[in-house]
């Protein structure tokens, strides 16, 4: 008897079983594994298939790759409880996080609240239902948990550093807040989030080895920047740089991509006329003709982004396996989910990084919508947004500031775990910094800026990567854009400016 039961499952899925396989015995953890790896969409399960993804996984344990999270589900109709369910799961995890917090002891619920004396002082949780100001500048919030809700007030005339911290309140939050219940409305002390805690360790491996970052790459688009990505390629093959740079090159082990390997299809009007391939087929093929020259012993891993080939919103599967199979086929090229969570060079007792990448769909949302990023740049300021996103313990908060598919099961944009890189990229611009230990990273793109992307406000900076030492934990950046691009792009932002 071979593998039998869990083949008939697959057959019921509609996936075709190459003749060969049928009398052979495999584990069906293996074939499930592989199943949920290559998709929905697959159509035949052969054995070039299972040794593709045999040698895959020969190759992720090789290099201590692990996924911790791939978002994977099987379609299905969805409806109000499915909403009602994300916001509730979300606010059991987030509210979890909260009450580990000191100054949050002794909790009430918002039913209990109102049956609090005047002038008792209080600490609860809430999900931020909406937020307005009184004519006075006084902010007014509707807090709600799966009690209740009730009314929370900051004022303006009261501590400054809270009434700026309020300012920055977004729909949907999960907040914790101390204040005195005053008969009617809690007026607030102070407002928690989750944040990371003051114990994040900043990890350090005893090895110099080095990841690149980058994003963006829009294979197939007719603004592609194949020079610039020329010069990539020979340096990290070792054939271009300074001695120094050249050493760091012979040192990468991983390169993580953010998305938008290809330009697309569809993902907005008239981009026909920016395509090289019209196919997202041949843009995959054109994808998978560059990643091939990268030193095969470097491991890439790439999440997902809006241009990619499947469906948009958040959390979103990973390319179709039919578009995008050139990319499967490629041995250390490893794709996962957006959000996606992995662990990488974990060895030794060393538990290894733990990166979220997230492609960022939410980011224009938030450059926009935080008062206090809006002011010092907006998008130009996307290190604050992952700040906001960490202190939060969450991608997109608040509903609408990404297409979000509700889950009953699971809110998934929730940071459950702090990383020890958070990885985003979208809006093109590279960005490094740091935020109790965790380095937050925005990766650039290989595209030519548009005129059109300059009047929709986006400012990108192309054709850099951002590498990092994982036995220092520094990051720099590197830029390949040649002279005359430059210039070209200066130019075409003055020219939008004017
Ligand atoms: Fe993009």
């Amino acid at each position: 008897m071979g593998s039998e039961t869990i083949f008939n499952e697959l057959m019921e899925k509609g996936v075709l079983i190459s003749p060969e396989l049928l009398n052979k015995n495999y584990d069906e953890k293996l074939i499930k594994n592989i199943y949920d790896f290559f998709g929905k969409d697959l159509d035949v399960l052969d054995e070039e298939l299972i040794n593709n993804y045999l040698k895959k996984q020969e190759f992720e344990e090789k290099n201590s790759v692990k996924i911790i999270k791939d978002y994977k589900k099987e379609p299905s109709k969805w409806n109000y409880q499915d909403f009602v369910n994300t916001f509730n799961n979300r606010f059991n995890k987030i509210s979890s996080m909260l009450r580990t917090r000191h100054e949050l002891a002794g909790l009430t619920s918002l039913a209990r609240l109102k049956e609090s004396a005047n002038n008792q002082k209080v600490a609860v949780i809430g999900m931020v239902l909406t937020k307005d100001f009184t004519k006075n500048n006084n902010i007014i919030i509707e807090l709600e948990d799966l009690t209740g809700t009730a009314t929370l007030i900051i004022r303006k005339e009261g501590d400054s550093d809270l009434y700026e911290k309020a300012k920055d309140v977004v729909l949907d939050e999960v907040l914790g807040v101390t204040g005195t219940w005053l008969g009617t409305a809690l007026f607030a002390n102070n407002i928690y989030y989750p944040d990371v805690p003051l114990s994040k360790e900043l990890k350090k491996q005893a090895e110099e080895e080095y990841v690149v970052f980058m994003g963006d790459t829009h294979f197939g688009s007719k603004v592609f920047l194949e020079k610039e990505f020329e010069k990539f390629i020979k340096w990290i093959n070792g054939e271009l740089g300074n001695e120094k740079q050249k050493e760091v090159a012979k040192k990468i082990k991983y390169i993580i991509m953010t998305g938008d390997i290809i330009e697309g299809a569809g993902t907005y009007p008239g981009q026909e006329n920016d395509l090289k391939y019209l196919s997202v087929k041949e843009q995959y093929d054109e994808a998978s003709k560059w990643i091939k020259k990268i030193p095969s012993h470097i491991q890439i891993i790439s999440t997902t982004g809006n241009h990619d080939v499947g469906r948009l919103s958040e959390p979103q599967e990973k390319p179709f396996y039919e578009a995008a199979k050139s990319l499967y086929d490629i041995k250390n090229l490893k794709l996962v989910s957006n959000p996606g969570v992995i662990n990488i060079g974990a060895k030794n007792g060393f538990p290894g990084f733990d990166m979220l990448l997230y492609h960022g769909g939410s980011l224009i949302y938030y450059s926009e919508n935080i008062p206090s990023v809006r002011s010092k740049g907006g998008q130009k300021r996307v290190d604050l947004i992952l700040k906001f996103y960490l202190q939060r313990r969450h991608l997109a908060p608040t509903h609408g500031s990404t297409l979000i598919i509700p889950d009953s099961e699971d809110d998934y944009l929730v940071i459950d775990e702090v990383p020890d890189f958070l990885v985003t990229g979208h809006i093109h611009r590279a960005s490094m910094s740091t935020y109790r230990n965790v380095t937050l990273l925005n990766t650039s793109c290989w595209t030519e800026t548009t005129e059109d992307q300059l009047k929709r406000g986006l400012e990108p900076q192309p054709a850099r990567i951002i590498i990092a030492n994982l036995k220092t934990r520094e990051v720099k950046s590197m830029n390949f854009l040649s002279k005359e691009k430059k210039e070209e792009e200066k130019e075409k932002m003055e020219k939008v400016k004017e």
